[in-house]
Protein backbone atom coordinates (compact mmCIF):
# COMPACT_ATOMS: atom_id res chain seq x y z
CA UNK A 1 0.00 0.00 0.00
CA UNK A 2 1.00 3.33 -0.26
CA UNK A 3 1.42 4.21 3.15
CA UNK A 4 5.17 3.27 3.75
CA UNK A 5 6.21 5.09 0.78
CA UNK A 6 3.72 8.29 2.13
CA UNK A 7 5.70 8.29 5.53
CA UNK A 8 9.22 7.77 4.37
CA UNK A 9 8.73 10.87 2.14
CA UNK A 10 7.64 12.82 4.09
CA UNK A 11 10.30 12.06 6.46
CA UNK A 12 12.63 13.15 4.28
CA UNK A 13 11.52 16.67 5.21
CA UNK A 14 10.43 19.56 3.77
CA UNK A 15 12.16 19.58 0.93
CA UNK A 16 12.00 16.53 -1.06
CA UNK A 17 8.23 17.34 0.32
CA UNK A 18 7.94 20.03 -2.06
CA UNK A 19 10.25 18.91 -4.89
CA UNK A 20 8.11 15.40 -4.60
CA UNK A 21 4.27 14.67 -6.52
CA UNK A 22 3.18 11.13 -4.42
CA UNK A 23 0.89 11.06 -7.53
CA UNK A 24 1.11 7.06 -9.03
CA UNK A 25 1.39 8.10 -12.75
CA UNK A 26 -1.95 7.68 -14.54
CA UNK A 27 -3.97 7.95 -10.85
CA UNK A 28 -7.21 9.86 -11.18
CA UNK A 29 -6.49 13.41 -9.41
CA UNK A 30 -9.21 14.66 -6.67
CA UNK A 31 -10.77 17.81 -7.33
CA UNK A 32 -8.12 20.47 -6.11
CA UNK A 33 -10.27 23.00 -3.40
CA UNK A 34 -8.08 24.23 -0.63
CA UNK A 35 -5.72 20.92 3.92
CA UNK A 36 -7.85 19.96 0.77
CA UNK A 37 -11.05 21.43 1.08
CA UNK A 38 -10.08 23.75 4.16
CA UNK A 39 -10.58 27.30 4.45
CA UNK A 40 -8.44 29.83 6.53
CA UNK A 41 -8.26 29.28 10.16
CA UNK A 42 -8.78 32.85 12.66
CA UNK A 43 -6.19 33.98 13.88
CA UNK A 44 -6.19 32.43 18.02
CA UNK A 45 -8.57 30.03 16.46
CA UNK A 46 -6.60 26.80 17.25
CA UNK A 47 -3.99 28.47 19.38
CA UNK A 48 -1.94 25.12 20.24
CA UNK A 49 -0.93 24.82 16.37
CA UNK A 50 2.57 24.46 15.81
CA UNK A 51 4.31 24.39 12.33
CA UNK A 52 7.52 22.08 12.83
CA UNK A 53 10.81 23.15 10.42
CA UNK A 54 10.59 19.60 9.03
CA UNK A 55 7.37 20.19 7.13
CA UNK A 56 5.15 18.43 9.77
CA UNK A 57 2.39 20.12 12.39
CA UNK A 58 1.83 19.44 15.90
CA UNK A 59 0.04 20.29 18.67
CA UNK A 60 0.93 21.85 22.05
CA UNK A 61 0.62 18.86 24.51
CA UNK A 62 2.32 20.60 26.96
CA UNK A 63 3.75 24.36 27.15
CA UNK A 64 6.64 22.31 26.22
CA UNK A 65 5.91 19.67 24.88
CA UNK A 66 4.98 19.27 21.08
CA UNK A 67 2.64 15.98 19.84
CA UNK A 68 3.64 15.17 16.26
CA UNK A 69 3.50 12.04 14.48
CA UNK A 70 6.72 9.63 14.24
CA UNK A 71 7.14 10.25 11.17
CA UNK A 72 8.11 13.26 10.93
CA UNK A 73 11.06 12.41 13.04
CA UNK A 74 14.07 10.24 11.99
CA UNK A 75 14.87 8.99 15.95
CA UNK A 76 14.81 9.25 19.70
CA UNK A 77 17.39 11.20 20.77
CA UNK A 78 18.73 14.81 21.61
CA UNK A 79 17.85 17.09 18.68
CA UNK A 80 18.40 20.61 18.30
CA UNK A 81 17.68 20.77 14.68
CA UNK A 82 13.68 21.28 14.87
CA UNK A 83 11.78 24.87 14.74
CA UNK A 84 8.89 25.26 15.90
CA UNK A 85 6.44 28.02 15.30
CA UNK A 86 3.72 28.71 17.51
CA UNK A 87 0.81 31.20 17.86
CA UNK A 88 0.36 32.31 14.66
CA UNK A 89 -1.86 31.53 11.85
CA UNK A 90 0.31 33.44 9.20
CA UNK A 91 3.92 31.36 9.09
CA UNK A 92 5.58 34.46 7.99
CA UNK A 93 3.94 36.78 10.86
CA UNK A 94 6.94 39.18 12.88
CA UNK A 95 4.92 38.09 15.83
CA UNK A 96 5.22 34.37 15.58
CA UNK A 97 6.70 32.71 18.38
CA UNK A 98 9.70 30.43 17.13
CA UNK A 99 11.29 27.65 19.73
CA UNK A 100 13.77 24.98 19.29
CA UNK A 101 13.51 21.59 20.11
CA UNK A 102 16.08 19.88 22.54
CA UNK A 103 14.97 16.47 22.70
CA UNK A 104 12.99 14.25 20.25
CA UNK A 105 10.73 11.10 21.50
CA UNK A 106 9.31 8.54 18.60
CA UNK A 107 7.01 6.29 19.64
CA UNK A 108 8.76 3.30 21.04
CA UNK A 109 8.48 0.14 18.28
CA UNK A 110 7.64 2.42 15.61
CA UNK A 111 8.65 0.31 12.53
CA UNK A 112 6.55 2.48 9.64
CA UNK A 113 3.13 0.65 10.42
CA UNK A 114 1.07 1.92 13.34
CA UNK A 115 2.16 3.83 16.70
CA UNK A 116 2.74 7.00 14.71
CA UNK A 117 3.41 9.39 17.04
CA UNK A 118 6.09 11.39 19.10
CA UNK A 119 7.15 13.80 21.20
CA UNK A 120 9.05 17.15 20.73
CA UNK A 121 11.09 19.24 23.72
CA UNK A 122 11.39 22.45 23.37
CA UNK A 123 14.02 24.67 24.69
CA UNK A 124 11.60 26.66 26.45
CA UNK A 125 7.36 26.91 27.39
CA UNK A 126 5.20 28.82 25.11
CA UNK A 127 2.81 30.56 26.78
CA UNK A 128 -0.39 29.08 24.91
CA UNK A 129 -3.24 26.83 25.62
CA UNK A 130 -2.60 22.80 25.37
CA UNK A 131 -4.23 20.72 22.98
CA UNK A 132 -5.96 17.77 25.58
CA UNK A 133 -5.50 14.40 24.57
CA UNK A 134 -8.69 11.72 24.29
CA UNK A 135 -7.77 8.77 26.79
CA UNK A 136 -11.04 6.94 25.79
CA UNK A 137 -12.80 6.25 22.50
CA UNK A 138 -15.52 8.14 23.32
CA UNK A 139 -14.90 10.70 20.78
CA UNK A 140 -13.88 8.38 18.25
CA UNK A 141 -16.98 9.28 16.11
CA UNK A 142 -18.74 12.22 14.65
CA UNK A 143 -17.36 15.26 12.78
CA UNK A 144 -13.39 16.19 12.61
CA UNK A 145 -11.59 19.21 12.31
CA UNK A 146 -8.00 19.12 10.65
CA UNK A 147 -5.76 21.96 10.48
CA UNK A 148 -2.56 22.57 8.80
CA UNK A 149 0.25 24.24 6.49
CA UNK A 150 0.70 21.16 4.25
CA UNK A 151 -0.52 21.01 0.16
CA UNK A 152 -4.00 21.96 -1.04
CA UNK A 153 -3.81 18.95 -3.26
CA UNK A 154 -1.59 16.39 -4.09
CA UNK A 155 1.69 17.52 -5.43
CA UNK A 156 1.00 21.00 -3.87
CA UNK A 157 2.71 23.55 -2.36
CA UNK A 158 3.14 23.88 1.17
CA UNK A 159 0.89 27.12 2.90
CA UNK A 160 1.84 30.33 4.41
CA UNK A 161 -1.87 30.35 6.10
CA UNK A 162 -2.86 27.38 8.24
CA UNK A 163 -6.06 25.97 6.79
CA UNK A 164 -9.21 23.75 8.35
CA UNK A 165 -11.62 21.63 7.65
CA UNK A 166 -14.24 18.93 9.08
CA UNK A 167 -14.39 15.70 8.02
CA UNK A 168 -16.61 12.74 9.34
CA UNK A 169 -15.82 9.72 11.28
CA UNK A 170 -15.04 6.83 8.95
CA UNK A 171 -15.51 3.47 10.63
CA UNK A 172 -12.68 0.86 10.73
CA UNK A 173 -15.00 -1.61 8.52
CA UNK A 174 -15.25 1.15 5.56
CA UNK A 175 -11.86 2.44 5.89
CA UNK A 176 -10.02 -1.46 5.81
CA UNK A 177 -12.72 -2.22 2.78
CA UNK A 178 -10.01 0.86 1.43
CA UNK A 179 -6.57 0.12 2.94
CA UNK A 180 -7.04 -3.73 3.78
CA UNK A 181 -4.76 -4.93 6.05
CA UNK A 182 -2.66 -1.91 5.90
CA UNK A 183 -5.19 -0.25 8.34
CA UNK A 184 -4.02 -1.22 11.36
CA UNK A 185 -7.47 -0.79 13.19
CA UNK A 186 -6.58 -0.57 17.15
CA UNK A 187 -3.95 2.36 16.36
CA UNK A 188 -5.72 3.71 13.63
CA UNK A 189 -8.77 6.28 13.11
CA UNK A 190 -10.25 6.88 9.82
CA UNK A 191 -11.65 10.27 8.85
CA UNK A 192 -12.85 11.70 5.13
CA UNK A 193 -15.87 11.85 2.78
CA UNK A 194 -15.47 8.36 1.64
CA UNK A 195 -18.00 8.86 -1.13
CA UNK A 196 -16.67 12.08 -2.74
CA UNK A 197 -13.48 12.81 -1.54
CA UNK A 198 -12.87 16.46 -1.38
CA UNK A 199 -11.72 17.16 1.97
CA UNK A 200 -8.44 16.24 3.86
CA UNK A 201 -5.41 16.45 5.23
CA UNK A 202 -2.48 15.86 2.41
CA UNK A 203 1.58 16.07 2.18
CA UNK A 204 2.88 19.03 5.21
CA UNK A 205 -0.21 18.39 7.28
CA UNK A 206 1.58 15.20 9.39
CA UNK A 207 1.45 15.28 12.55
CA UNK A 208 -1.19 18.00 13.01
CA UNK A 209 -3.88 16.86 15.37
CA UNK A 210 -7.56 16.04 14.54
CA UNK A 211 -9.69 17.19 17.24
CA UNK A 212 -13.42 17.95 18.13
CA UNK A 213 -15.07 19.12 21.04
CA UNK A 214 -15.57 17.56 24.23
CA UNK A 215 -19.00 16.90 26.02
CA UNK A 216 -18.02 20.08 27.59
CA UNK A 217 -17.57 21.91 24.52
CA UNK A 218 -13.51 22.06 25.21
CA UNK A 219 -11.10 20.70 21.88
CA UNK A 220 -10.08 17.50 22.50
CA UNK A 221 -7.62 15.84 20.11
CA UNK A 222 -8.36 12.27 19.10
CA UNK A 223 -6.21 11.89 16.10
CA UNK A 224 -2.85 13.31 14.48
CA UNK A 225 -2.26 13.25 10.45
CA UNK A 226 -0.30 9.98 9.32
CA UNK A 227 -1.12 9.17 5.81
CA UNK A 228 -3.53 8.31 3.03
CA UNK A 229 -3.74 7.32 -0.27
CA UNK A 230 -3.26 10.40 -2.43
CA UNK A 231 -5.58 13.16 -0.99
CA UNK A 232 -8.99 13.87 -0.52
CA UNK A 233 -9.54 10.73 -3.58
CA UNK A 234 -13.09 9.57 -3.42
CA UNK A 235 -13.19 5.90 -1.77
CA UNK A 236 -9.79 7.00 0.31
CA UNK A 237 -10.18 8.41 3.75
CA UNK A 238 -7.23 9.84 5.40
CA UNK A 239 -6.04 8.03 8.30
CA UNK A 240 -4.75 8.92 11.82
CA UNK A 241 -3.16 8.04 14.55
CA UNK A 242 -5.95 6.82 17.14
CA UNK A 243 -4.80 8.85 20.33
CA UNK A 244 -7.05 7.18 22.59
CA UNK A 245 -4.86 4.40 21.89
CA UNK A 246 -1.52 5.41 23.28
CA UNK A 247 -2.81 8.44 25.42
CA UNK A 248 -1.26 6.30 28.48
CA UNK A 249 1.77 5.85 26.45
CA UNK A 250 2.20 9.08 25.52
CA UNK A 251 1.25 10.85 29.13
CA UNK A 252 4.18 8.40 30.39
CA UNK A 253 6.59 9.71 28.15
CA UNK A 254 6.21 13.32 28.13
CA UNK A 255 6.24 13.41 32.00
CA UNK A 256 9.91 11.42 31.62
CA UNK A 257 10.91 13.90 29.12
N1 LIG B 1 2.00 11.62 5.38
C1 LIG B 1 1.44 12.90 5.10
C2 LIG B 1 2.28 14.01 5.61
O1 LIG B 1 3.31 13.80 5.43
C3 LIG B 1 0.03 13.07 5.50
C4 LIG B 1 -0.82 12.53 4.49
C5 LIG B 1 -2.23 12.62 4.86
N2 LIG B 1 -2.91 12.13 3.74
C6 LIG B 1 -4.22 12.07 3.63
N3 LIG B 1 -4.72 11.67 2.52
N4 LIG B 1 -4.97 12.38 4.64
O2 LIG B 1 2.10 15.16 5.72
Amino acid sequence: MARRLLQRTLAAGAVALAALSLQPAGAAQAAPQPVVGGVRAAQGEFPWMVRLSMGCGGALYTQQIVLTAAHCVSRTGANTSITATAGVVDLNSPSAIKVRSTYVLQAPGYDGNGKDWALIKLARPINLPTLKIADTTAYNNGTFTVAGWGATREGGAQQRYLLKADVPFVSDAACAGAYGSSLIQGEEICAGRLDTGGVDTCQGDSGGPMFRRDNAGAWIQVGITSWGEGCARAGYPGVYTEVSTFATAIRSAAAGL
